[in-house]
């Protein structure tokens, strides 16, 4: 486990980790700015947002307003709109779409700690919602900033953030769209466009969500608080009268437009073209309209309701148009038309008495000494009334809208207090204008109030925490804005106070009278200053008319002309009287007679305010609160422009910086124990992973192990808090650093338990793969097994029963050795003609084997023919012969098989053309046959060199070019040759003929052959003798010679000692 130490170095912080020989390495340094902002805070509470810190108690320089709008910048610049301090919201508006409030941001939000996501409009939401939820505690969220910062956005993210979120059945789905859908209503009638905001609210609004015991949404009740009336009637140049007015002008039906007397053209109305600005580039009143008009019919408005309450709308502008004329001081009506129009019955105001109302607007009713009288009017005053007539109707009517609304979100279930509230304070924020009149006195007088209760609660709540913790509270420095509350609402001496006395008194009292009483009362308040009154440098910047208030949040003068007149909000009564008369139902509840029985004054506006205020501040105060609060980037509603000047002015009128001072003046940060050990129990061995102990102690042993000095943190009963941010910043440091390790640890782990998974499944299935194929192998043997077991039963029956007549016991066998013997068979047919062999048949195919035998031999016959050619049958039939001849009586004929008899020996070439030209002319038949012989003399045995030659019909000898001897095969008695394997040969010729001269003894090299061919052409097959011994032979003249034959080593033939012709055969081994 790491060891911290921290050092401070004047940019910032550096974590030490001791090195081996007990030096420091930076190690994860971070770059702090000068002014103390981070300008790279990786160490920020949640690692989401990086820019800038995300909670301004984090921030160093705690105390330096630069630091702070450094901040502010920074993270404005990044698109970071929020950020907090402590608990409070501070959000700058974009005014751009940014993505962040999508669904799945809302998911993000829901049900996280607040500390653990970035800054967000939804974690406040969601904070309130689960405090209470889970405490029980109504709350409320109180929305402030000025004109234009994003109040009334916020307002409504929160509402669909409550929408979207929370659980919901279908009768909560009706209260959720009324709740959602009560916006655009309430925008579009109590909502203008100012030079300071396209959608400005012109009413203060309180609104509480009621959610059941299941935390659904099931109600909800709206408070409105002074509405601009003023607007109605007069608009500053560039501004424009509320929304309502343009929508139905711009989107109603022509149908609406007709029956409501209305042209499509905001400029023919009076009350329309003061602030010269009918269009806006950033509003689109015909699609506004009919989201309003959907609206109202979601929320529950019956078609005649909306018709009545157009009406009301037109007769407004009726009413602008009317016109007066005549004497200075009598003023008369010179545009009927209007009043015709107004006076129709059940159309716009449907004032049943034209000439009631023709009256009262000319004439003023007087009540003297029980005496009605009619006193006329002049034109200014004539003018004034009809603007009082239209400011009175608009502004009930717009009450009366509320009304109708909170009575469609009424909660209506039998438990009908059993439920928790949410309140949403959407409420104009401070006003300075170049010229401030008695809407911007209450306005900020408001939020001089809303400013007092902030400082009570955040204060108070922190007092408490310390006080609930045990921890000393050192009193913080703070400017307390009481005393300017007190100067306005004070009893008796309050400039409320003043004001009322001031209308109420008898005599000549008028705004100028109302100052100079100021002056008189308050003049030497510290927050108070008059013309008169004023050093001559503030002199210079105040009117006469004027007076200026010290607010908490800056300087502001404020006109007084006009402040009688708007504080009494006098209706004529006569005015009230034909008001009352109206057949329009929502006037009749707007205008009741007992009003006009009623004789007590009723309360002047500012004290309707003042008590509306307090009663805003006991709901608020019955209530925990959380804080949004809006700064407003820039006055040209430009996105991305940070203008430094007006937000710095901002920043000190919210009181931010006290704000902040508060929360850091004794402890930085602070947490639970729980969630503190939670998060931090990583850093050290003895919390991690689990600590079982007090929590407390596990706190202690943690931050003791961390090196946390004595004074850099204290224990509270249930919460640590550490002075610090550095101290924080350090520990999240080593958080960030120790994650690492941790999350390569939990990688590790379950990267080794999903492998583990993996190849526990793989050899699952492997296993399963391998016991399913090896069953299918086994079964396969078995089932072979059992085959076979069973082709061996069979055999052995059928061996058995082989002898046997053909039965079911032996037919198998049988058919077997049928069948392998003709299989076997085909396998071993003999190869050729002289194969004999062939396998022995089984009993019962002898008969066939036999006939296929000879089917086989006559087949290899028959082919074998087929392919003899003509040359090799000549061949064949002369080997026959020869064979018939020699075979087994001659020695050499086995060797003469092999080798082919050649038709002749000798060619044209080799014998002499004479012999065969004389063989030509003489035999008339061409040689057949020629072979070189041998021919032994018959005295001598001479051996001489010749050529034997046949014929057709005669064997020729020849030498040379002589034709030696001519034997025609008539004359040819015999041949006789040895047994053995010599070449010599006998021609037998008859001895009485005298032209031969004995027996030819001849001899060949190529006996076999030559004596076949002589036998074939001499057709003398049986003639030839093969003799054992000798052979005899005639030599002419009656006289024998022999021959005798012997075996020996070699061929020898000489005569021998006794006169004989001796030849020696070589013995052949082949015999
Ligand atoms: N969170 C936001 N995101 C984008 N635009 C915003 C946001 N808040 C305010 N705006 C813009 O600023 C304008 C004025 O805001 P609005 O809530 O009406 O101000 P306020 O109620 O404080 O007078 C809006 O019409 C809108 O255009
Ligand atoms: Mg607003």
């Amino acid at each position: 486990m790491m060891e911290l130490k921290i050092q401070l170095i004047p940019t910032g912080e550096i974590i030490l980790s001791p090195g081996k020989n007990g030096e420091n390495h930076c190690h994860n340094c971070k770059v702090v700015a000068s002014d103390g902002v981070r300008a790279m805070m990786e160490s920020a509470l949640t690692a989401r947002d990086r820019v800038g810190v995300q909670d301004f108690v984090l921030l160093e320089n705690y105390t330096s307003e630069a630091a702070f709008i450094e901040n502010l910048r920074k993270r404005f610049k990044e698109n970071l709109i929020y950020t907090y301090i402590g608990s409070v919201l501070v959000s700058v508006n974009p005014y751009k779409d940014l993505e962040i409030y999508t669904k799945n941001h809302m998911e993000r939000y829901r049900g996280v700690n607040f500390y653990e996501v970035s800054p967000h409009i939804y974690a406040v939401a969601d904070n309130s919602y689960r405090s209470m939820r889970t405490e029980g505690k109504d709350q409320c969220i109180l929305i402030s900033g000025e004109s234009g910062a994003g109040k009334t956005e916020a307002s409504k993210k929160i509402l669909q953030y409550y929408a979207v979120t929370c659980p919901a059945s279908e009768q909560v789905q009706t209260v959720k769209d009324r709740l959602l859908q009560s916006n655009p209503v309430l925008e579009a009638f109590g909502n203008a466009k100012t030079l300071r905001n396209d959608n400005s609210s012109r009413f203060g609004k309180y609104m509480d969500i009621q959610f059941d015991f299941k935390g659904a949404p099931v109600g909800g009740h709206i408070i409105n608080y002074l509405l601009e009336k003023s607007r109605v009637v007069h608009q500053n140049h560039g501004e424009r009268n509320f929304h309502i007015f343009y929508q139905l002008i711009e989107g109603g039906e022509e149908d609406l437009l007709r029956h409501l007397g209305l042209e499509r053209n905001p400029q023919q109305y009076q009350y329309l073209i003061k602030g010269n600005c009918p269009k806006v580039s950033s509003i689109n009143d015909r699609s506004d309209w009919k989201v309003v008009r959907k609206a109202l019919t979601v929320i529950g408005f019956s078609e005649n309701e909306v018709e009545e309450l157009l009406n009301i709308i037109a007769s407004v502008l009726h009413l602008g148009n009317v016109q007066y004329g005549g004497e200075d001081s009598n003023a008369c009506i010179t545009s009927d038309i209007q009043i015709k129009y107004l006076a129709r019955p059940r159309v716009t105001l449907v004032l049943s008495v034209f000439a009631c109302l023709h009256l009262s607007l000319t004439f003023l009713s007087l009540c003297v000494f029980h005496h009605q009288l009619m006193s006329p009017l002049n034109l200014e005053q004539a003018s004034s009334a009809r603007d009082a007539l239209a400011k009175a109707v608009y502004g009930r009517t717009f009450t009366w809208l509320v009304n109708k609304i909170n009575a469609s979100l009424t909660y209506t279930s039998d438990s009908s207090k059993n439920y928790s509230v949410i309140g949403l304070l959407d409420i104009y924020g401070f006003e300075v204008f170049q010229h401030n009149s008695f809407e911007q006195f209450c306005i900020n007088y408001c939020n001089e109030k809303l400013q007092q209760l902030f400082i009570e609660l955040t204060l108070k709540s922190e007092q408490d925490e310390y006080e609930a913790e045990g921890i000393t509270w050192e009193p913080v420095q703070y400017f307390n804005n009481k005393i300017i509350c007190d100067l306005v609402e004070e009893k008796f001496k309050g400039i409320i106070s003043i004001l009322d006395e001031e209308c109420l008194r008898p005599g000549d009292a008028s705004d100028l009278t109302f100052l100079e009483k100021l002056e008189d009362t308050v003049g030497g308040h510290a927050h108070f200053v008059t013309h008169k009154l004023a050093d001559a440098k503030t002199r210079k910047v105040m009117g006469r008319d004027e007076f200026r208030l010290l607010h908490y949040a800056g300087e502001v003068n404020y006109n007084v002309n006009g402040f009688l007149d708007k504080n009494n909000d006098l209706l004529f009564r006569n005015l009230k009287e034909v008001m009352c008369m109206s057949e329009n139902k929502i006037l009749t509840q707007c205008f009741n007679r007992e009003e006009l029985s009623d004789k007590k004054r009723p309360d002047t506006a500012a004290t309707q305010f003042k008590a509306s205020l307090a009663k805003l501040m006991e709901i608020l105060m019955s209530k925990e609160p959380s804080y949004v609060r809006c700064i407003k980037p820039n006055d040209s509603k430009q996105s991305g422009r940070f203008d430094e000047v007006l937000i710095r002015h901002q920043v000190k009128y919210l009181g931010l910086m006290e704000n902040l001072r508060v929360r850091r003046a004794g402890f930085a940060y602070r947490r639970r124990y729980e969630v503190f050990l939670q998060r931090y129990k990583s850093l050290c061995p003895g919390t991690w992973p689990n600590w079982d102990g007090k929590l407390s102690d596990g706190v202690s042993t943690l931050v003791k192990h961390l090196g946390y000095k004595p004074e850099e943190y204290k224990m509270g009963r249930s919460k640590i808090f550490i002075r610090f941010p550095k101290t924080l910043f350090a520990t999240e440091d080593a958080l960030e650093t120790r994650k690492h390790s941790l999350a390569t640890k939990l990688q590790a782990g379950w990267k080794g338990y999903s492998q583990k998974c993996k190849y526990q499944k793989l050899r699952n299935s492997a296993i399963a793969v391998q016991a399913w194929w090896r069953g299918i192998l086994a079964r396969r043997r078995a089932q072979r097994r059992r085959q076979a077991a069973n082709t061996i039963r069979r055999f052995i029956k059928g061996f058995i029963y082989r002898h046997k007549e053909r039965c079911p016991e032996n037919e198998y066998f049988l058919d077997y050795v049928r069948y392998s013997f003709l299989m076997n068979l085909c396998k071993n047919l003999p190869k050729n003609v002289l194969d004999k062999s062939w396998p022995t048949p089984p009993a019962a195919l002898t008969e066939a084997s036999e006939h296929l035998r000879k089917m086989c031999m006559q087949n290899m016959v028959w082919s074998y023919c087929k392919k003899i050619s003509p040359e090799w049958k000549h061949q064949m039939e002369q080997k026959m012969i020869a064979s018939e001849i020699f075979k087994d009586k001659k020695d050499n004929y086995p060797q003469s098989v092999p080798k082919l008899f050649v038709s002749t020996r000798l060619d044209g070439e080799n014998i002499n053309p004479k012999v065969v030209q004389h063989v030509l002319i003489f035999l008339r038949f061409c040689p057949q046959y020629a072979v070189p012989v041998t021919k032994y003399d018959r005295r001598g045995y001479k051996p001489r060199p010749r050529q034997l030659l046949l014929t057709a019909n005669s064997a020729v000898i020849a030498e040379e070019g002589k034709l030696k001897q001519r034997i025609d095969y008539g004359a040819l008695k015999g041949i006789s040759v040895s047994s053995l394997s010599d070449g010599v040969f006998v021609l037998h010729v008859p001895s009485e003929d005298n032209k031969q001269k004995g027996d030819v003894v001849l001899q060949s090299d190529h006996v076999i052959e030559t004596l076949t061919k002589i036998a074939i052409c001499a057709d003398k097959i049986n003639t030839i003798n093969i003799n054992q011994g000798s052979i005899k032979f005639t030599m002419g003249q009656g006289k024998e010679g022999i021959i005798d034959f012997t075996p020996g080593s070699e061929l020898l033939v000489a005569k021998a000692k006794n006169g004989h012709l001796s030849v020696t055969a070589p013995r052949l081994n082949s015999r």
